[in-house]
């Protein structure tokens, strides 16, 4: 037994580069064997908060911690005294003393963080307006399974186009860059990506071997990359954004003629949900390159992996980090 540490993954850099590598590896053993491990065995309870709405990480999450032997107690902001203005640290304070970990999708990032000042358990990010970690390490195993395995995702180069000032491209710089990847991100003049977020991630490619690119060139991004990512132009919040937003970002639609800019092999991803005829046309989405199903199912091992590795070491339990 190791010294337990408590470790949250609040955003992508929360990991290192052998961490993320052990996560994956993880769930890459999880894919293969449903119950590989049950670290929630009892049931113990694992908290899932939502003041978002969710397909996959709703149904990832509920399925993944019943999996893992536990009981997900799933709670929408509808639902919940959080929704009526409750104070995070009162929240994360009762439910600290009820469950093993809390996975929360919220809005602003410093909500995730004010959890986890106050928990004695795993805090998992489930989206955040400004990351999306727990896609990426789905995206990263879909690449892993299609190209080579873990050890070969630091010679990937991966694109993302569209709204780069998302979460899900802030992801894509962060995770990319612990990763070891060369990493770029193209959108439009007003959607590129924060530069503390950009200053981090070439800091931490730095270290591991990777790159950063940020531009405003949709086809530099696309050429030659071994992955094409996109997603919404209106990401949840921006609702009211929706006519401005359907105007910049046509030159960074994924489509035929994109794609073919790409190495010929190259896979697309897509978090899910998409709009067709917007961020990707069908012919991408529902096309031979595609390989957005399996990344949607990774969800599932990806966090069953996540769950169990962050569980392992607040119990400082090495039988359940590999
Ligand atoms: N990709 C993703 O997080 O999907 P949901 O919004 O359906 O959870
Ligand atoms: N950027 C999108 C991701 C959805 C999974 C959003 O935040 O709505």
């Amino acid at each position: 037994m190791a010294t337990p540490e408590l470790r949250h993954m609040l955003r992508d850099d929360d990991l290192n580069h052998d961490e993320q590598k052990q996560v994956l590896e993880l769930a890459i053993k999880f894919r293969a064997n449903r119950f590989y491990k049950q670290p929630f065995a009892g049931p113990q309870a694992v908290a899932v908060l939502f003041d978002k709405p969710s397909t996959r990480t709703r149904s990832s999450f509920s399925i993944g911690v019943a999996e893992l032997g536990g009981y997900p107690l799933v709670i929408d902001k509808s639902g919940s005294q959080l929704g009526r203005g409750e104070p995070v640290a009162d929240t994360a304070r009762v439910l600290d003393r009820m469950a093993y970990g809390v996975v929360w999708r919220t809005f602003g990032q410093d909500r995730v963080e004010e959890m986890a000042k106050y928990s004695t358990h795993p805090v998992v990010n489930a989206l955040t307006d400004d990351f999306h970690p727990c896609q990426i390490l789905a995206d990263f195993q879909t690449i892993a399974e299609h190209r080579g395995g873990v050890d070969n995702l630091h010679n990937q180069t991966i694109a993302y186009l569209g709204d780069a000032a998302n979460n899900m491209a802030n992801s894509y710089l962060l995770g990319g860059a612990v990763a070891g990847m060369d990493v770029r991100v193209a959108g439009p003049q007003g959607f590129l990506p924060r530069p503390d977020i950009v200053e981090d991630a070439k800091r931490i490619a730095a270290e591991t071997g990777g790159s950063i690119t940020v531009t405003t060139d949709a086809k530099a991004a696309a050429d030659g990359a071994d992955c094409v990512f996109t997603d919404t132009w209106v990401s949840m919040g921006e609702e009211a954004e929706y006519a401005i937003r359907s105007k910049p970002f046509w030159d960074y639609q994924v489509n035929d003629e994109l794609m073919a800019l790409a190495k010929p092999d190259a896979i697309f991803q897509h978090c899910l949900p998409a709009y067709r005829g917007k961020e990707v046309t069908s012919s991408v989405i529902d096309g031979p390159q595609s390989v957005v199903w399996d990344e949607a199912e990774n969800r599932l091992h990806a966090q069953k992996a996540l769950l169990t590795w962050l569980t392992g070491k607040a119990r400082g339990d090495d039988s359940l980090l590999a």
